[in-house]
């Protein structure tokens, strides 16, 4: 146990909320092919448990993209650097995102799957900062709202650690 971190959302409210989604999501691409593509590294718990809550045929992917977010950088550029393996044109995508803050990372990556002619394009995220957004996202299933705290855990990092617990929770004094 860490003492310095509020516990804020609970491992079992998590696993209840991603079986929801999951529901939905399920009938939302009944008799869909679907490509779920995870944006490594932080997505990567959140869809390993949503897809299993997912009824339906479908494939995963993966990319990675550049993140500017250690504050150095000025330019705040997003930048491929890894890119899916699958062809997404004419395919269902659905991202599967760790938090959106900015946008600038969901927005960027919308932008660059779109001009491969995919069939639609839908985004989950499993936490949302609605008051730190400075672009537009449209985000079509989301976890949970939470206040400007920087959280982690279930996926979510401080300088790569924390991802491995269980629940979420804010970061105190780093
Ligand atoms: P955006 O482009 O500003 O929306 O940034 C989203 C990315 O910032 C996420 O994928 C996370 O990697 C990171 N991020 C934003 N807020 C937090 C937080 O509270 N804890 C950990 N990572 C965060
Ligand atoms: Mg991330």
């Amino acid at each position: 146990m860490y003492t310095n971190i509020d516990i804020l959302i609970p491992e079992t409210d998590i696993r209840n909320k991603v079986k929801e989604l999951g529901e939905i999501i399920t009938k939302e691409y009944k008799n869909e092919e679907l490509i779920v593509v995870g944006l490594l590294r932080g997505s990567v718990i959140f869809m390993a448990d949503l897809i299993r809550e997912m009824n339906i045929s479908l494939k995963i992917d993966f990319m990675t993209v550049s993140s500017y977010g250690d504050g150095k950088t000025s330019s705040r550029e997003i930048k491929i650097l890894q890119d899916l393996s699958e062809n997404i044109m004419g395919k269902n995508i659905l991202i599967v995102e760790d938090i959106i803050d900015s946008g600038l990372t969901l927005n960027k990556v919308i932008e660059i799957l779109k001009t491969r002619e995919p069939k639609s394009i839908k985004l989950a995220a499993f936490l949302n900062k609605p008051s730190r957004r400075e672009v537009n996202v449209e985000v079509d299933y989301i976890g949970y709202n939470i206040p400007d705290e920087f959280v982690v855990g279930y996926g979510l990092d401080f300088a790569q650690k924390y991802r491995n617990l269980p629940y979420v929770g804010i970061l105190k004094g780093e």
